[in-house]
């Protein structure tokens, strides 16, 4: 199949902006993102988004940042509590984990071994989304994700489903306040007031690709934003303190570290319909359009000659060029948790104390400035070698827990 790739940031904006071209990074992996949110193409994704959209009504991103991450977050760190060093991948991805359960409307208990349950599963969902790049025997692949897929809903789906539909129930006899109902997608989707059709097998998917949507992305780019932070800060004390008493800062570090490692390097495309892209291009519906979002970040005509360096001071053109790129998309599929993760970008006037930070700063001043993070000396991080995203697999920290 001929490839086109795309790269510079111009082109990949417009790309991501063109309602012409359609996702495509999912077709091999429909036995776990068929007719998700993201796989969507013009009025059904327009519909499908407009009732999702549904859950971010009276203020969520604020509820979500003030009450639902500090609980999780408390009870995730109660988990961890003694383990010195601490590993941040493991820490990232059980709090993440019940984070995105938390929006997406998966009940759990609280238990640790239930978090790692859930985070195989999701694992193994992520890994039949990403079928096409995987080397293993596809039919062996998806019959592994159907057996997650069975699990998942016979324990967490089904029982999180019943709840709600009671508390629906009760909503409907007026017994019960709309404000008692859970602030979450599952609710959304069973509620449904717009009507829309949604099979339990597509309401299955899509609560799976939520868990999946919202997991691992946060909390590799904690991870990664942890690294950068702790490098730059080597040895320069004055540094740490500004990492630490301006939390404005803090956060425009985090959407610089967001800015140089996108979640997925490349995001896919492919034309409905034979057409010239604006840089003169032709594609047709064969062709596989390939948008550069990494290097699209580092287009050194809008970042600077620097662009590939780590630079919390980073000056942006005049133009509207988001701080963190195109780290989050654009266009009608562009991340319905980017205001969740990355908060709202401060303005001239901002003002801390009022101010929605989003959940990897929020993450990343937990770890470096109440935990006071460290690298471990003599137990270096080490990359995960089966990803091409340069994620980690482990990333030890020496930290000072609070007293219980
Ligand atoms: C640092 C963290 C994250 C990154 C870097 C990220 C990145 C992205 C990107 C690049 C896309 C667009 C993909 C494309 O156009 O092909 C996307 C879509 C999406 N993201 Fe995120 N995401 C993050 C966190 C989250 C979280 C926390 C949630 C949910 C709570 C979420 C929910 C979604 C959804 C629902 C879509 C699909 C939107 C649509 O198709 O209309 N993401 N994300």
């Amino acid at each position: 199949m001929p490839e086109v790739r795309i790269e510079g940031y111009q082109h990949v904006y417009q790309a991501l902006c063109n309602p012409h071209l359609k996702q495509s990074l999912y077709d091999a992996g429909a036995v776990i993102m068929a007719d998700t949110l993201l796989t969507l193409h013009g009025e059904a994704h327009t519909r499908r988004r407009h009732l999702a959209l549904r859950v971010f009504q009276r203020d969520f991103a604020r509820h979500y940042e003030r009450a639902v991450f500090p609980a999780t977050v408390a009870r995730t760190l109660g988990h961890f509590h003694g383990r010195n060093p601490l590993d941040l991948v493991a820490f990232g991805h059980s709090v993440t984990m019940n984070l995105t359960a938390d929006f997406a409307g998966i009940d759990r208990s609280g238990d640790p071994e239930e978090t790692d349950r859930l985070l195989r599963l999701v694992q193994k969902f992520g890994e039949g989304a990403t079928m096409v790049h995987s080397t293993r025997d596809p039919a062996v692949l998806t019959s592994e994700v159907r057996l997650a897929l069975d699990e998942y809903e016979r324990d967490f789906l089904q029982p999180s489903l019943e709840r709600r539909q009671r508390l629906l129930a009760e909503f409907a006899r007026g017994n019960s306040p709309e404000d008692r109902l859970p602030r979450d997608m599952l609710t959304i989707l069973l509620r449904n007031e717009d009507r829309l059709e949604l099979s339990t097998d597509v309401l299955s998917r899509e609560i799976a690709f939520y868990l999946q949507a919202g997991s691992h992305s946060t909390a590799n780019a904690t991870v990664h934003a942890v690294d950068e932070l702790l490098r730059w800060c080597n040895g320069l004390p004055g540094r740490r303190q500004a990492l630490e008493t301006d939390p404005l800062f803090l956060q425009r570090a985090v959407h610089e570290a967001l800015r140089l490692h996108p979640a997925s390097p490349v995001a896919w495309r492919r034309a409905v319909t034979p057409l010239t892209l604006p840089s003169g291009v032709a594609v047709t519906p064969d062709d596989l359009l390939v948008l550069d979002l990494a290097a699209a970040n580092a287009d050194q005509t809008v970042f600077g000659p620097d662009s590939e360096r780590f630079n919390p001071y980073r000056e942006l053109p005049a133009r509207r060029v988001q701080p963190f790129g195109l780290t989050f998309g654009l266009g009608v599929h562009n991340c319905l948790g980017r205001d969740l993760d990355a908060g709202l970008v401060a303005q001239s006037d901002t003002q801390s104390d009022d101010h929605q930070f989003g959940t990897v700063a929020a993450l990343v001043r937990i770890v470096l400035c109440d935990l006071g993070a460290i690298n471990e000396p003599d137990d270096p991080p080490q990359r995960d070698s089966d990803s091409v995203r340069g994620n980690w697999r482990r990333f030890p920290v020496r930290v000072r827990f609070p007293q219980p």
